[in-house]
């Protein structure tokens, strides 16, 4: 996407749509200021009371603007601070072993399906509680829930399939939810059953936006970081080897990867309050996609933009977005690909895609990221 996104940058920054209605945003001052003016740029959608995405995540702290979000953030940032992300290095640790030992022998293997789709959705999943089996039920909500999200006015018509399953996800956080009440234990979903805001506890809706916020935002995004940074470290000449020889540049080279290939290309907003962007007047009641995409590739904050440097430094992308809204799970997402990427360049030596693959990305406008990395490497 990014010559569409240089075009859109230079010749209409703050663009109209005349079909949809909806405005895009493409420079990094401007996406900056609609991802963090709060007041100004909403996250309630106008979607909210009419799909069932939308009901779902309405009660959800990325859905709700200060104060609610302020008193919903702080319910769950304890579990999320970068002192107890690092307890959990340990068993990120153990589980990417676990996947690594199924394959490494093999000498070829799909790392997408073997180790950037399952790592993060056995830890968001250990985290919930949620036992080991139910798992696999996971990745098909979670798809249909990327593929359906964004504004209204670029859905397609709700899909059957799609809201049969979102159905599914809804009853099964309702059971799990009544489960922990009876029976609670040291899981975010318990430690979320037993808070209260000004003595009041959160609602079943909330409570169960919450679930499907986690799910997802924790899941599918932090699955195309792993993805996007094997294709970027494999496609630039030397980044293995020197990553290899470097380990201590490897979070480093994470953030690289999230700038150049931003696993959430775009957020939405909707005009409060009429506003002004770059010269061009939004009137209120209008919706708009902040392009981190396009931002994060802007001549205007950094050096030779197109260019995949892990020596960038500072690199101030926008990939976790900003403000308020800032990416809660980021020191998770960050460390989940620290380990699994630094496991991949121990143990799998002189990897490479396999030549010639077609790398399809996933189905949706806003998550990035590619379908399969098919790779081989010496076997053991
Ligand atoms: C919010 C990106 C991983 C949980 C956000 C936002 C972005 C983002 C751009 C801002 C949304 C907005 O401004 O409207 C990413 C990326 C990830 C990642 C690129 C991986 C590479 C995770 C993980 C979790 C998580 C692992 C949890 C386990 C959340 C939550 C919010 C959020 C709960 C809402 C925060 C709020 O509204 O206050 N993420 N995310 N994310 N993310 Fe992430």
């Amino acid at each position: 996407p990014y010559p569409f996104y240089e075009q859109m940058r230079e010749s209409a920054p703050v663009f109209r749509d005349e079909q949809t209605g909806l405005w895009h945003i493409f420079r990094y001052d401007d996406v900056e200021r609609v991802l963090s003016e709060h007041a100004t740029f909403s996250s309630r959608q106008r979607q909210d009371e009419q799909s069932e995405t939308g009901r779902l995540f309405a009660a959800s702290l990325v859905n709700t603007d200060p104060p609610r979000h302020r008193q919903l953030r702080s319910l769950v940032s304890q579990a999320f601070t970068p002192r107890a992300v690092d307890a959990l290095a340990p068993r990120i640790e153990a589980i990417t072993n676990d996947l690594l030992d199924r394959i490494a022998p093999a000498g070829t293997a799909d790392l997408v399906e073997a180790l950037a789709y399952p790592l993060p959705v056995i830890v968001i999943a250990e985290l919930m509680g949620i036992p080991a089996e139910d798992r696999d039920r996971f990745k098909k909500w979670s798809d249909n829930v990327i593929k359906a999200a964004g504004p209204d006015e670029v859905l397609a018509e709700d899909d059957p399939g799609e809201e049969a399953s979102r159905g599914e996800m809804v009853e099964y956080f309702l059971a799990l939810i009544e489960r922990r009440r009876q029976d609670p234990g040291h899981d975010l979903v318990s430690a979320l059953l037993g808070a209260e805001i000004d003595g009041q506890q959160l609602t079943v809706p909330e409570l169960v936006g919450f679930c499907a916020l986690l799910l997802v935002a924790g899941n599918e995004t932090t699955t195309n970081l792993i993805g996007n940074a094997l294709l970027s470290f494999a496609g630039n000449p030397g980044t293995l080897e020197r990553l290899r020889a470097e380990p201590g540049l490897l979070p480093q080279a994470i953030e690289e990867v999230l700038r150049y290939r931003s696993p959430v290309q775009a957020m939405y907003r909707l005009a409060a309050a009429d506003a002004e962007l770059d010269g061009t007047a939004i009137p209120a009641g209008d919706s708009l996609v902040a392009w981190i995409g396009a931002a994060n590739h802007d001549p205007r904050h950094f050096e030779r933009p197109e260019e995949f440097d892990v020596d960038r430094s500072p690199n101030r992308h926008l990939a976790f977005g900003h403000g308020v809204h800032f990416c809660l799970g980021s020191p998770l997402a960050r460390l989940e690909a620290r380990i699994a990427l630094q496991a991949v360049l121990t143990r799998l030596p002189g990897i490479a895609v396999v030549p010639g693959a077609a790398l399809e990305r996933v189905d949706s406008t806003i998550v990035f990221g590619p379908k399969q990395v098919p790779v081989f490497w010496q076997a053991t």
